[in-house]
């Protein structure tokens, strides 16, 4: 029986705190050179993402959801343009289309909670341009089939990969597949920043060259203004923070793997809930756990019992798919997004604790299970 403790489910401060030296030192070198914007720091990261992804362009702006909105800006989205993404993204995967111009089309979810390639298939109509799977949790859709699909049709294929960075299909790193795609550097995302943050890839020098107009003021790479543009433009400092957390990105992402394994290994005969795939359940996935995220019989019930015992949950994006919210005019059921969100709760998924804390709150888990 392990002793009680406290869990939250994320823990801000210590994205500080846990590297407060390093940190500091970054913040004195940025100030003290006055290196704020569009600076070397932000060359280099743009240069470091793009090799490890393996695309042949980044540019880093001011969030994924600025990213992914300019991506489609790009593209040229005209009004009555169709755009099918999931239901169960957050809703900055469908506010992207809307604000780039187009109609947001949220469909169905597949038995791995994204998007499900049959209903984007179901989906397509005369006005459909474009198809935006969220590389959800950090797992890459199968991007065969949808790829397979947007050529056939010949759709626009931009990726949310927010949740996705070093996540593979086939070998293939997310955010690497479409025309482009974005990646957010929210602090709690397994690259994080200390603020906002996001980077667009593209392996199209078409696409770079118009979004990085886009996201600064319609300057191209030589500063000479080639259109219409405005500024979401990557913060230098935050650019800086950024190559120094990659330098151990791979740590995390092992260490989020090794955690997701205890999970598996402790959970898995729970029949009352529903793991995601395990680290090495297939191989044509490499995940990376931005999340953890599990569907539970009485879920409600589970989050309380957590909460009692200190165990921070989380039930993401306010417990609803995006055609859930009322106020966005969608009039569409789907069955499977809605009871996804009546089950699912993600568990504490990050660097801040210990093998002792999985321990904990697998054995508090299967105590509500079991008693
Ligand atoms: C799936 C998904 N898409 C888009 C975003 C938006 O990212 P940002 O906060 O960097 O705009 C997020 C961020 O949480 C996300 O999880």
């Amino acid at each position: 029986m392990t002793q009680n403790r406290n869990v939250p489910f994320f823990n801000y401060p210590q994205v500080y705190l846990n590297d407060k030296e390093n940190l500091m030192k970054i913040f004195d070198d940025i100030g003290s050179r006055g290196a704020f914007i569009m600076q070397k720091d932000l060359e280099i990261f743009e240069n470091n993402l793009a090799t490890f992804t393996g695309s042949k362009f980044a540019i880093g702006v001011g969030n994924a959801t600025d990213g992914l909105e300019l991506s489609w800006m790009a593209i040229g989205l005209k009004k009555g343009d169709e755009v099918i993404c999931c239901s169960h993204t957050m809703l900055a995967t469908a506010s992207a289309i809307k604000t780039a111009g187009g109609t947001p089309v949220p469909v169905e979810l597949g038995d791995d909670g994204l998007i499900d390639p049959d209903a984007i298939e179901d989906a397509i109509n005369s006005r459909t341009v474009g198809i935006m799977p969220t590389q959800l949790n950090g797992r890459t859709c199968d991007m065969d089939r949808i790829m397979n699909i947007a050529n056939k049709q010949n759709l626009y294929v931009v990726e949310d990969a927010a949740q996705a960075l070093g996540s593979r299909f086939k070998g293939k790193h997310a955010g690497t597949f479409g025309n482009a795609s974005a990646i957010s550097f929210f602090p709690a995302k397994v690259l994080g920043s200390l603020g906002d943050g996001g980077g667009v890839i593209t392996n199209d020098p078409y696409y770079f060259d118009k979004i990085y107009q886009l996201h600064d003021h319609g300057r191209d790479i030589n500063g000479e203004v080639k259109s219409w543009g405005r500024n979401s433009r990557l913060d230098n400092l935050q650019a800086a923070i950024l190559n120094h957390n990659l330098e151990s990105y791979q740590n995390v992402i092992d260490r989020r793997r090794q955690i997701a394994s205890i999970y598996q290994e402790q959970l898995s005969d729970l029949n009352e809930l529903e793991l995601p795939p395990a680290p090495d359940a297939d191989p044509n996935h490499y995940d990376i756990y931005q999340n953890y995220e599990l569907q539970a019989d009485r879920r409600d019930e589970l989050k309380k019992f957590l909460a009692d015992n200190n165990i921070g949950t989380l039930i993401q994006w306010g417990g609803k798919g995006v055609h859930q919210w009322e106020g966005l005019g969608f009039n569409v059921k789907l069955p499977k997004v809605e009871r996804f969100f009546e089950r699912c709760i993600m568990i504490p998924m990050n660097m801040f604790i210990s093998d002792d804390d999985v321990n904990y709150i697998c054995e508090k888990i299967r105590l509500f299970y079991r008693g």
